[in-house]
């Protein structure tokens, strides 16, 4: 038996104005998707925006669905929507903003596995880390140097 520890950096800003003017512009379009977000069920609206190296943004919100399990994270409609319309085209970076419509979201609030595993995907296929930025409502903003930082032991398609 061997243990394995695992380590993993993050970077945590107490404000948003910390942060470079690209990323919080990037952060101001993760806001207004996030206001768009359709989430009649779970009343939590989340927004993303993806800086593609073209210097467009690309920007989704959770979609819901009375069928709940058919409905989706903000950071998939974006990150698909990215791969569909800029198939060859790198993501530089994702911004991504939450809030709850029932109390304030004041922590930062970081994608969901499934999310992690889906970008994970798109960093692997372009061969370039995309820097990931998520937060609450309001607060502190962390930063991750790539998804791989986010998601430790992903599954990809070396085995397969
Ligand atoms: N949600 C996201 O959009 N992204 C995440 O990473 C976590 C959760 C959405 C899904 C659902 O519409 C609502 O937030 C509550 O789970």
């Amino acid at each position: 038996m061997k243990e394995v520890n695992i380590e993993t950096k993050l970077e945590v800003y107490d404000d948003i104005s910390e942060l470079p003017a690209d990323v919080q512009k990037l952060l101001a379009s993760a806001v207004e998707a996030r206001d768009n977000a359709y989430s009649p069920y779970s009343k939590f609206n989340v927004g993303a925006a993806l800086l593609l190296e073209n210097d467009e943004v690309i920007i989704g919100s959770n979609q819901e669905n009375a069928s709940y399990p058919s409905g989706l994270c903000a950071e998939r409609t974006a990150i698909y929507y990215a791969g569909a319309k800029y198939p060859n085209t790198k993501i530089l970076k994702m911004a991504i903003s939450a809030s709850s419509q029932n109390q304030i979201t004041d922590k930062p609030i970081p994608p969901c596995g499934a999310c992690r595993q889906s970008i994970a995907e798109y960093e692997i296929k372009q061969d370039q880390p995309i820097e990931i930025f998520f937060t609450g409502a309001k607060g502190e903003v962390v930063k991750s140097e790539s998804l791989v930082n986010l998601l430790p032991l992903l599954f990809d398609n070396s085995v397969l």
